[in-house]
């Protein structure tokens, strides 16, 4: 089972003016497909806080994936992605790459997504927009990709030759 973190990056979630449906809908998503959510924030839309709070699922938590939701759009307010690639050690272009691409078949609007993944340590952090149904779209768009990828990062796999059509 890999542990995993959830951030929501909503100025109004986080001083309880919106109700937060997107962080519990990452949850219902991915706990059937062998996740374990250890810890669920709601913060604000705040650079340093989403540094802070990603170091600390991934270097005290060491939560194996990190999603985040929220804040990977045009707003002034939108630091997701910029928080992100500063924790990162290495990027995984295609995760963003795939998820776009999903999502443009279903609108158009999904190129304004600035959303990027990468790897801190052993632990996989994956941006996603900000709406249920945008984390419903792009979330099950990968998942089980990424499950793969996983398990090559924490070495429960070497073996990446078996062909899948998932
Ligand atoms: N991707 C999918 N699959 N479905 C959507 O409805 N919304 C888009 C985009 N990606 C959307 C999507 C919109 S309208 C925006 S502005 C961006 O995600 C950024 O969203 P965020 O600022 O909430 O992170």
């Amino acid at each position: 089972m890999y542990k995993v973190g959830i951030i929501t990056a909503s100025d109004k979630g986080s001083i309880g003016q919106r109700v937060d449906t997107s962080g519990p809908l990452i949850r219902e998503i991915i706990t059937p497909k062998g996740y374990e959510v250890i810890k669920y924030v709601v913060i604000p839309d705040e650079h340093q806080i989403l540094v802070d709070t990603m170091k600390e699922m991934t270097d005290d938590l060491k939560v194996n994936l990190i999603l985040t939701t929220g804040g990977t759009g045009f707003s002034p307010r939108d630091h997701t992605p910029e928080a992100t690639l500063e924790v990162i050690d290495r990027v995984v272009p295609g995760i963003p790459e795939a998820m776009r691409y999903y999502s443009l078949q279903i609108t158009p609007r999904a190129m304004l997504s600035r959303a990027v993944a990468g790897i801190r340590k052993n632990t996989l952090i994956i941006n996603l927009p900000g709406s249920p149904k945008a984390v419903k779209e792009n979330l099950e768009s990968i998942i089980d990709s990424v499950s793969h990828g996983l398990d090559i990062l924490l070495e429960y796999d070497a073996e990446c030759g078996v062909e899948v059509n998932d």
